[in-house]
């Protein structure tokens, strides 16, 4: 959090599964759209937030699958659990308060009286969540007895029937809704109060979300049944609070538009970007739109004109250097000219280029120095490097690729780079 100064343009909170993730769509296009509209607008001076009821492990497991951005914050385990930056430190301090009227034991014990509840994985019972799968049918009743129970027995728990099948016991003080309102009143403290804040949810867990004060909040057109009732029940004449048309990712880039929070227009729906000039000089967007051109050249999806990498050269430096993640240097002209080899090479190849977490500095005038993580996709397999790209500018004139730098990130098993171009 420490890498802005001030308070974040908006800070997105999004739940993960069928909200930024749509699990029906093997070609993750929203979130694709989504990725590169944040990393293209956002990115340098807002927050992203994840806000999952999955374990840290099961959260790990999805970032494999998935291509998910890196978030600045993440909360897990139905917001019993916070962490910061991409090192993911725990916030001990939020803990701390959960313990507050809290028996893991009689929790446990008591639930276990219940033939209707089936226990959910191991790796889900966390120390402040124990998750279960329970019948639609039988939720309500569920969970009324339940409550009871405890309270007898002197806890004050919180019970969430999420997705039409899982059902978490929480401390009261716990929840998305509440670990939002506490990282709020955090932020407040340290002067970086969100300008605007989106929240973003399908079922019954991210309910809470859309109850935080001052909060936009978007239900995303798949949403559950669940929500849509709490919704209909509790929130029906929030203006700030909408259901979208479209899906998940999606969902999310529409009520960005609706309530005017900032850019709304996804690199990936333009189809002719060379063509799409920004006001200002960024070499943020500079390098967003190449990769994207990259990935389009290499599917064949962008016309073979000579056009284009005659643009691309005249943007690099004529002595210009390009150091593969192999360790070998080459010319960054010569490397253009090479790509033009690689026209249509990963049709049908389900090939897939996106930029993580894009940060431009200009600590020397007319200088600046981008970073970034590029992700590769192609087939099941997965690649990231760190990039590190030098690009200058003149007054009027457009930027100048300078220098370019990539070494294979810590995740990446690399067994074979010859299809490594950039
Ligand atoms: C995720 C978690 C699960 C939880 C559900 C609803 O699927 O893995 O434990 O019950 O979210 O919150
Ligand atoms: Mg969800």
């Amino acid at each position: 959090m420490e890498r802005l100064t001030s308070p974040p343009r908006l800070m997105i909170v999004s739940d993960l599964d069928h909200t930024m993730v749509d699990h029906h769509d093997p070609e993750n296009l929203s979130l694709l759209r989504f990725n590169s509209l944040w990393e293209h607008a956002y990115r340098h001076d807002s927050f992203l937030v994840f806000s999952t009821g999955r374990s840290p492990t099961l959260y790990k497991e999805l970032r494999k699958e998935k291509p998910l951005l890196t978030p600045d914050i993440t909360i897990m385990s139905v917001g019993t659990e916070i962490t910061y930056g991409n090192s993911m430190v725990p916030d001990h301090g939020w803990v701390d308060t959960l313990n507050n009227k809290w028996d893991l034991g009689i929790v446990k014990e008591e639930a276990s009286k219940f033939s209707e509840l089936k226990l959910q994985a191991e790796t889900e019972q966390r120390p402040h969540k124990v998750s279960f799968y329970v019948d639609k049918s039988k939720a309500q009743e569920v969970t009324k007895e339940l409550s009871q129970r405890f309270e007898k027995r002197g806890l004050d728990v919180k019970i969430i029937y999420s997705g039409g099948m899982d059902l978490d016991i929480l401390p009261q003080g716990a929840g998305k809704g509440q670990a939002l309102a506490y990282l709020l009143k955090k932020l407040k403290t340290e002067g970086k109060l969100p300008v605007n804040t989106l929240a973003c949810g399908d079922s019954g867990n991210d309910a809470e979300l859309f109850s935080i004060p001052d909060v936009y909040g978007v239900m995303v057109s798949n949403a559950q049944e669940e929500l849509l009732k709490w919704h209909a029940e509790n929130a029906k004449d929030n203006p700030k609070v909408i259901h979208a048309k479209e899906r998940c990712a999606g969902g999310i880039i529409e009520a960005i538009g609706h309530f005017k929070l900032g850019p709304n227009l996804s690199p990936r729906d333009v189809s002719d970007f060379l063509e799409c000039k920004t006001e200002n000089v960024n070499p943020g967007h500079e390098v967003v739109k190449f990769f994207l051109f990259y990935e389009r050249w290499r599917r064949g999806e962008v016309d073979n004109c000579d056009a284009y990498t005659a643009s691309l050269k005249a943007s690099c430096h004529p002595s210009g250097v390009f150091v593969h993640p192999s360790g070998a240097e080459k010319s960054l002209r010569d490397t253009i000219d090479e790509l033009r080899k690689y026209y249509g090479d990963k049709q049908g190849k389900k090939f897939r280029v996106w930029a993580d977490q894009v940060l431009a500095t200009d600590t020397t005038p007319g200088t600046w120095i981008v970073k970034l993580d590029k992700w590769e996709q192609s087939g099941e397999e997965r690649r990231c490097c760190t990039t590190t790209i030098k690009f200058t500018s003149k007054e009027g004139e457009g930027l100048v690729w300078e220098h370019v730098q990539q070494t294979w990130s810590k995740e990446s098993e690399v067994k074979d780079d010859s299809t490594w171009i950039i």
